[in-house]
């Protein structure tokens, strides 16, 4: 269980820290920085991250004065540097002298200097400036004794995840020469054939701009492979860059997983990145925003193999970027965090260190507050810190799950697309919606790709699988006769990897494994309820279902489908296949689940917690477990444990009070 990924060169168990924006402050108060880092317990800061004008005012000339200085204080005070390429947001000189590589919207909006990310990815010559700055960067402190970790860009396609300018669609003609070989084959995977599309030549294809009406959805699914590719190769080539100076220094960029982030195709970039960093904001008005972020952790570990990875932003207490930006309550933020490395975090770090006094995050929280020392935020950051040391030999332990929910970015893509049985789908809503039953039930589980290895888990859910390729949707039939329960939801297996329909009724690709054949949706209009066989509602979706082979497990009680099958489930070797041809209520969905999961064997971590208590374990190489008791509701839990807790450093025996609000670590004996 020995971490196969690289390391923070340096620092020893979690890492803590923030973003460090050092070039926003006089030379004091960067002093009074580092005190306030030490009394805090800090040991890595990400810097320079969006320091290039500050680097480089004018083009070719460099200030590096302020960064050596910065680079030494924090070295000598024993601070580790995840030290960033600066290029996340071009100076304005650049934009100035080649507006050209400014981004352009869908309709054709140039996307302008004076915010942030300001950069066509697949415009040559900002890539080149870009790469010229990484390499300034890598030669300048590559030797320095406080570099532990490299930190590409930042948050790569978080303003721009889609850029439609001239030199994309140079480079995505580029990716489908590649993908297809000719116009013929591309002709073929599109079905140009519909509506006057054909091509004669690679030249005459363009991004998906603003069209008259519905553009080609195949070609829709391919900008978004190729926006998703165009990114990671960015990345890619500023880490080559990277590993030519340093080899010796570990890579990373700071991925967004969560519910929100739609575009980038993460497990598609993990093999590149040395390190997963995932950045995650809790959602400040969803009451129990705590499972969202439990699921973007499951996610980040999903695509950090299992790994230990760093959370390298979150926010001490309110962000400044939503609708109603909501300061954390008591305990929270520690709730927070300890979320993250209950579910594999080695890191907790924050965006920011210390909080703007001017520009568009000065409302945003940091570790340093406005008011300086004497708030709770400040109280919260030192607290974390004492809390992460004690939790030192949690590092490089695992979290085992025996449930896994696939998640795949194409199929997120796909089943969104327009021109559908309805534009109400969200895919990212049915994986919070199954989420949310196995948190309530207590049971852990792993976020896994379509194409991973599925064969230690019991009970596998693939929600939505819109899009799949004939191997992938084999691997599940494989899961599912070899044992493992394996459920199936609405609108999965329906197009292949072009989106050309699977002929012969729905859900194409699982029809044999569920033994079912759909020969029409029903979608439900906005508040149309029906109802199920056992008296729960259901909701969106409904589909008039053939059972060829499928026994029914719930059916229609009312509708034009009554009578007909909602839920379906269909015996295969050792194991079983169950087809969820609807959206049931949030109770239906956790009861379905527990009943699965008794078909399954797979049980709470903890059994009889109240549902707002999160309880995970992490499993050590030498048979050490940790569990992780955190307890988000307003009344006191009473566990039973035996072991050391490790937050306050007493012995746990028998039944022991995690307070409301409050967080606890066994180590188990
Ligand atoms: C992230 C970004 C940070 C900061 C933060 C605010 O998206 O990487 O630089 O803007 O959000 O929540």
């Amino acid at each position: 269980m020995t971490a196969s990924r690289p390391w923070p060169v340096g620092v020893e168990g979690i890492v803590y820290g923030g973003d460090y924006n050092p070039e926003q402050w006089p030379r004091e108060v960067r002093l009074e920085d580092v005190e306030l880092m030490r009394e805090a317990g800090v040991n890595l800061v990400s810097v320079a991250i969006f320091a290039w004008a500050t680097l480089e005012p004018r083009e070719g000339e460099y200030d590096f004065a302020w960064l050596d200085e910065v680079m030494d204080r924090l070295g000598e005070a024993g601070i580790k540097v995840a030290l960033a390429t600066a290029t996340a947001s071009p100076p304005p000189w650049l934009t100035r002298h080649h507006p050209e590589i400014l981004p352009v919207t869908e309709d054709g909006t140039v996307l302008g200097q004076g915010g942030r990310q300001s950069y066509a990815v697949s415009s040559p010559l900002f890539r080149e400036y870009a790469l010229r700055m990484t390499r300034v960067m890598a030669e300048r402190y590559g030797e320095h004794p406080a570099l532990a970790l490299w930190h590409v860009d930042n948050e790569l396609g978080c303003h721009v995840p889609h850029d439609y300018s001239d030199h994309a669609a140079v480079a995505f003609r580029t990716w489908l020469e590649r993908r297809y070989g000719t116009i013929e084959a591309l002709n073929e995977a599109w079905g140009t054939a519909f509506w006057s599309q054909r091509y004669d030549t690679f030249h005459e294809i363009l991004p998906p701009r603003a069209a008259p009406t519905y553009p080609n959805p195949s070609q829709q699914l391919d900008f978004a492979r190729f926006s998703s590719d165009e990114l990671l190769t960015h990345y890619r080539a500023l880490r080559d860059v990277l590993r030519e100076v340093t080899p010796q220094i570990p890579t990373t960029t700071n991925l967004m997983l969560s519910s929100a982030t739609k575009w980038m195709d993460y497990f598609s970039w993990a093999d590149d990145l040395d390190l997963v960093a995932n950045d995650h904001y809790l959602i400040a008005a969803d009451p129990r925003g705590q499972i969202e972020l439990a699921m973007a952790a499951d996610l980040a570990r999903g695509v950090a193999g299992g790994d230990p990875w760093i959370l390298m932003e979150h926010s001490t207490s309110a962000v400044n970027w939503q609708p109603r930006n909501r300061a954390k309550g008591p305990g929270e933020m520690l709730r927070n965090s300890l979320s993250h490395v209950a579910r594999g975090a080695d890191g907790i770090m924050f965006f920011q260190w210390r909080q703007s006094k001017a520009g568009a995050e000065k409302f945003h929280s940091a570790m340093v507050p406005h008011g300086g020392r004497d708030t709770d935020v400040w109280q919260n950051t030192v607290a974390l810190g004492r809390t992460l040391e004690a939790l030192a030999p949690v590092h490089g332990s695992r979290v085992l799950s025996r449930v896994a929910i696939v998640v795949d970015y194409p199929s997120w893509w796909g089943s969104e697309l327009d021109s559908h049985p309805t534009q109400s789908l969200r895919y990212n809503e049915e994986l919070l919606r199954w989420y949310t039953a196995f948190w309530d039930l207590g049971i852990g589980v792993d976020m896994v790709p379509v194409d991973a290895d599925l064969s230690g888990y019991e009970l596998i859910l693939a929600p939505t699988l819109y899009t799949v390729r004939d191997e992938d949707a084999e691997r599940l039939a494989a899961a599912a006769r070899d044992g493992a329960q394996v459920v199936i939801t609405f609108f999965s297996g329906i197009v292949d990897e072009n989106d050309h329909v699977r002929l012969g009724g729905y859900p194409g690709a699982f029809r044999d494994l569920l033994e079912v054949r759909t020969e029409e949706f029903y979608a439900l209009q906005e508040d149309e309820v029906r109802h199920l066989d056992d008296g729960s509602p259901a909701d969106l979706w409904s589909e008039k279902t053939h059972l060829e082979g499928a026994e029914a497990v719930r059916t229609w009680a009312d509708g034009p489908l009554r009578g007909w099958p909602a839920v379906t489930r269909a015996v295969t070797g050792e194991g079983a296949a169950w087809y969820v041809a609807t959206r049931p209520s949030a109770e239906a969905l956790e009861s379905l689940v527990e009943e699965i999961a008794a078909a399954a064997g797979v049980e709470p971590s903890v059994p009889g917690l109240h549902r707002d208590v999160e309880a995970v374990r992490r499993f050590a190489e030498d048979g050490t477990t940790y569990l992780f008791v955190l307890n988000h509701s307003d009344r006191d839990q009473v566990v039973q444990v035996s072991g050391q807790e490790l937050l306050s450093g007493t012995d746990a025996g028998g039944a022991f009070t995690v307070h409301a609000g409050a967080a606890a670590v066994i180590r188990e004996s």
